[in-house]
C-alpha cells in the first residue's frame, strides 16, 4: 500500500521525520471497513505528529493524515469522521471520551490509497462537494463550525475575531462566520495575508496585536501563546475566547487571569467536534454554497512539498494529497 507516514519523531526537522513510499496494509480492527481515499486534507496536527508531539514512538512507523473522502467497498461516496471513540464509550459527544484518538494517532491515518474506520464514522459525501472539497471538512472546518456555532455563544451581527488569517481553521472561521451573518474580523502577522482574509469574506484585517476599532463579543484562538494576550483584552466585558490549538506555543508570557476573572470572561477548549455537527456542516455547505479554500492539490508522492509549505507557513488555506 502506498503511503506517507512517520519513521521517527524530529522536534527540529519535522520533514527528516517523513517517509513516502511502499508499506504493508495495516490490520484493522474487526468489523472496520474499508475506504478507497479519493482525497486526503493535510492539517497542523500532520506536522505535529512528526514533532513527536502526541506520537509517542511505540506506535511508529504511523500513517499520518485525519482527513480523508472517498469511496468504500459498496461504492458509497463517504467523509470520514477522524475522532475514533473507545468501544465501550457510551456518550453522545464523541469529543468527551477520555479514550478517543483522531486517524494517525492509535490506528493509521488517511495518507494512504486506503483507511479503515469504524463504520458510523463514515459520513455521505453530498454530491455538491468534489472529494477534494469534502476532505477539508473532518478536522479544520468541524472545529471551526464547532468553535463558532456551539461554543462561542456568538449570534449573527455580533463581531467575532479570528487570529491568525491563512490557516486551515482560521480560512474556514472567516467563511463559516461571514455566511452566518456576523461581523469577522481577523488578524495576521502579513499584511498580505490579511488581504486574503478580506478577499475570503472577512470584514477587516489587523497586524497581529493591534488595537482594534472596539472590543469584540469572541475571539477564535488557535495561535496560542503569541496571540493570548491580545486575544483576552480585545474582548468586551461578559466575551468569549474559544481556543483550539496553540500553534505558537502553550505557555503564554502572561496567563491574564486578573483579566478573565474580572471582566469577567469565558475561557472555552474546544477539539474537532460530533459525527452530527459534521453533518450539520456539510448541509450548510450544501445550502449555502460556501466552499473550503483549497491552497494547492498534490499527488501523495508529493507530500514532502506539501508538508514543507504548511511548516514554512506558505500556505492559505487547505493542502490537499491525492493518493
Ligand atoms: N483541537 C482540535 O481539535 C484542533 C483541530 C484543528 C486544529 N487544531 C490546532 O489549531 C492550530 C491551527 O491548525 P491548522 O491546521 O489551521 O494550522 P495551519 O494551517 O498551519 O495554520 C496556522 C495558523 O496560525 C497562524 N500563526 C502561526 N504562528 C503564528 C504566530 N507566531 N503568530 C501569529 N499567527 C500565527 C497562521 O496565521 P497567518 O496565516 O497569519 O500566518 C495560520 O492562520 C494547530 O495548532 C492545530 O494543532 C486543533
Amino acid at each position: 500500500m502506498f503511503a506517507a507516514y512517520a519513521v521517527r519523531a524530529d522536534a527540529d526537522a519535522p520533514l527528516n521525520a517523513l517517509a513516502v513510499g511502499e508499506m504493508e496494509a495495516p490490520s484493522p480492527p474487526t468489523g472496520w471497513v474499508r475506504v478507497r481515499v479519493r482525497a486526503a486534507a493535510v492539517n497542523h496536527h500532520d506536522v505535529w505528529s512528526l514533532r513527536g508531539v502526541g506520537l509517542p514512538s511505540d506506535r511508529l512507523p504511523m500513517i499520518l493524515g485525519c482527513d480523508a473522502a472517498g469511496v468504500d467497498d459498496n461504492g458509497r461516496e463517504v467523509i470520514v469522521h477522524a475522532v475514533i471513540n473507545s468501544p465501550d464509550f457510551a456518550g453522545s459527544d464523541a469529543t468527551y471520551d477520555p479514550q478517543r484518538s483522531l486517524l494517525s494517532e492509535r490506528y493509521p491515518g488517511t495518507f494512504a490509497t486506503h483507511v479503515w474506520v469504524p463504520p458510523a464514522n463514515l459520513v455521505d459525501k453530498p454530491s455538491e462537494l468534489s472529494f477534494a472539497e469534502a476532505a477539508c471538512l473532518p478536522t479544520a472546518w468541524l472545529t471551526a463550525y464547532r468553535m463558532l456555532f456551539s461554543q462561542s455563544g456568538a449570534r449573527p451581527g455580533d463581531t467575532v475575531l479570528v487570529q491568525g488569517a491563512g490557516g486551515g481553521v482560521a480560512t474556514a472561521l472567516i467563511a463559516l462566520g461571514r455566511q452566518a451573518g456576523m461581523r469577522v474580523w481577523v488578524t495576521s502577522r502579513d499584511e498580505a495575508r490579511g488581504a486574503r482574509a478580506v478577499d475570503l469574506g472577512a470584514h477587516q484585517a489587523f497586524p497581529a496585536g493591534a488595537r482594534l476599532p472596539e472590543r469584540v463579543d469572541a475571539v477564535m484562538e488557535s495561535v496560542g501563546a503569541a496571540t493570548w494576550s491580545h486575544s483576552i483584552n480585545v474582548l468586551k466585558p461578559g466575551g468569549t475566547l474559544v481556543i483550539c490549538g496553540a500553534t505558537s506555543g502553550d505557555n503564554p508570557a502572561k496567563a491574564e487571569l486578573t483579566k478573565i476573572f474580572f471582566k469577567p470572561l469565558r475561557v472555552i477548549g474546544s477539539t474537532m467536534g460530533t459525527r452530527d455537527e459534521l453533518i450539520s456542516l456539510t448541509q450548510m455547505l450544501v445550502a449555502s454554497g460556501v466552499r473550503p479554500r483549497i491552497d494547492r492539490i498534490l499527488p501523495l508522492t508529493d507530500a514532502a512539498a506539501g508538508f514543507a509549505a504548511m511548516i514554512a507557513g506558505d500556505h492559505f488555506g487547505k493542502i490537499i494529497f491525492e493518493p
